[in-house]
């Protein structure tokens, strides 16, 4: 039997990273990924969506990287493991893309290339997003508060991570970027987690709305 396909979004400082490290010892048999990314050659198309090089690559641009990623991700990670019966949770997906490309960077008019690159996705389409949904002001706060803790993996010389381009963008952006998931939202299978709260409150709703699926 097909497994099952979840995909955990938010926009930046929602709390996903923290929300996927604990899922990952309540479901240890389960496939955890991320996008962009999940293998070697879309971890490198990642590098270069967020590298300063990519700070200015329009919309279509980003896309056609992220979807170039995505079907890559699908083709050697996820639909395997679907096939195999594994769950499958993914950080990110098609809904970031949405959200981002089409609303954060305002291109309305790549609705249709959009659609388009969807149906090179094949069945693989996730059973449920969950959305960790917080006001985007609080989640850049979070984002920054989080990287100057975390010292740097990148440079020597620097004690704390530099934010990359799309953590750098105006609170109008990661306004945008919101409401693009809402929008997206209505058309698929979701659930909306309050991420304002706790993390441990969130973790373990986000943990018994997979749960249940699962079982599905
Ligand atoms: P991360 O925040 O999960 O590490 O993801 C890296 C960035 O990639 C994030 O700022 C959002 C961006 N992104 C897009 O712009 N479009 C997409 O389709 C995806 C999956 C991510």
């Amino acid at each position: 039997m097909r497994g099952t396909f979840i995909v955990l979004e938010g926009g930046e400082g929602a709390g996903k990273g923290a929300v996927r490290k604990f899922l990952e010892t309540e479901f240890p048999d389960a496939v955890f990924t991320r996008e962009p990314g999940g293998t070697p050659l879309a971890e490198k198309i990642r590098a270069v969506m967020i590298s300063p090089e990519a700070t200015n690559a329009n919309a279509q641009t980003q896309m056609a990287l992220v979807f170039a990623s995505r079907l890559e991700h699908v083709r050697a990670k996820i639909l395997p493991a679907l096939q195999a019966g594994k769950a499958v949770i993914s950080e990110r997906f098609d809904s970031s893309t949405y959200a981002y490309q089409i609303h954060g960077q305002e291109a309305p008019y790549l609705k249709p290339l959009f659609t388009e690159f969807r149906k090179l996705l094949g069945e693989t389409v996730p059973d449920l997003y969950i959305f960790l949904d917080v006001d985007a002001a609080v989640g850049l706060t979070r984002v920054i508060v989080n990287k100057k803790k975390e010292p740097s993996r990148t440079t020597v010389q620097s004690d704390r991570e530099p934010l990359d381009h799309f953590e750098k963008r105006s609170l109008a952006f990661h306004e945008r970027v919101r409401m693009g998931y809402a929008e997206f939202f209505k058309t698929v299978p979701h659930v909306i987690v309050d991420a304002s709260r706790p993390l441990e409150v969130v973790q373990s709703e986000v943990s018994a709305i997979i749960r249940k699926c699962i079982r599905l």
